[in-house]
């Protein structure tokens, strides 16, 4: 049982690292292997909506994306860090998340455990957890919470630390996430039938119709 843990923050070993850690090193107390990348300083591309990947099964710009999207087929659990900028995700976490899901089969990600945890000094954190957790709720990925939103405060990880019910809150989030893959796990049933995929575009044809 694995998950994996991003770090969208450009700071390695920031504040948003810090509450990955407690959740890692809570998450391998439970028996769940965690496994952190780093997206680090260097520029993450955008999506360029080039369509390469649905030929292909993965993004054309051969980077950590697409490492952890194979990472991801033998993992039970997604958990994405991100450092609040301007009350947003940061640019990197955006376009990793971005192209990540874009260039994946829904089969990756359908049913496995979503997380996301959030950083900031003041401001703009429940944006940013809203941000990242719609990439889980429209990849069929239950979301697993805690016991606040998964927020810590701070600008160096003594802060973080400092911050005790930050502390706690990201780690019921690991207690809660091993829980839930280990439930899993034991019932051991298979997924459900899906209806016949629809597409529906809000652009009404007939309106241009002369
Ligand atoms: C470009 C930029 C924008 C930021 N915007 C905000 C913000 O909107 N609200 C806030 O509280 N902190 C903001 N911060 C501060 C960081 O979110 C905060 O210090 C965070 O804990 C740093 O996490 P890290 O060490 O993982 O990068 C910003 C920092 C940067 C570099």
């Amino acid at each position: 049982m694995k998950v994996i843990l991003v770090n969208g923050s450009p700071r390695a070993n920031g504040c948003t690292y810090t509450a990955l850690k407690i959740i890692a090193e809570r998450l391998e107390q439970n028996g769940i292997e965690a496994k952190i990348f780093q997206l680090g300083a260097k520029p993450i591309g955008g999506c360029v909506a080039c369509g390469y990947c649905s030929k292909a099964g993965k993004c054309f710009q051969n980077d950590l994306v697409n490492e952890v999207a194979s990472e991801m087929d033998t993992a039970d659990g997604l958990i994405i860090g991100s450092a609040v900028h301007y009350a947003s995700a940061s640019g990197s976490a955006t376009s990793f998340m971005d192209r990540l899901f874009y260039s994946s089969p829904a089969s990756r990600f359908r049913m496995k455990f979503g997380a996301s945890v959030v950083s900031c000094r003041r401001g703009g954190a429940t944006a940013t957890f809203d941000q990242l957790n719609k990439y889980f709720t429209i990849s069929q990925m239950p979301v697993v919470s805690s016991c606040y939103w998964n927020m810590v405060h701070g600008f160096t990880p003594q802060d973080v630390y400092a911050d005790k019910e930050g502390v706690r809150t990201m780690q019921v989030l690991a207690d809660n996430m091993a829980y839930l893959i280990k439930m899993k796990a034991a019932a051991d049933l298979p997924l459900p039938e899906q209806p016949p995929r629809a597409v529906t575009n809000f652009v009404r044809a007939d309106l241009y119709e002369e």
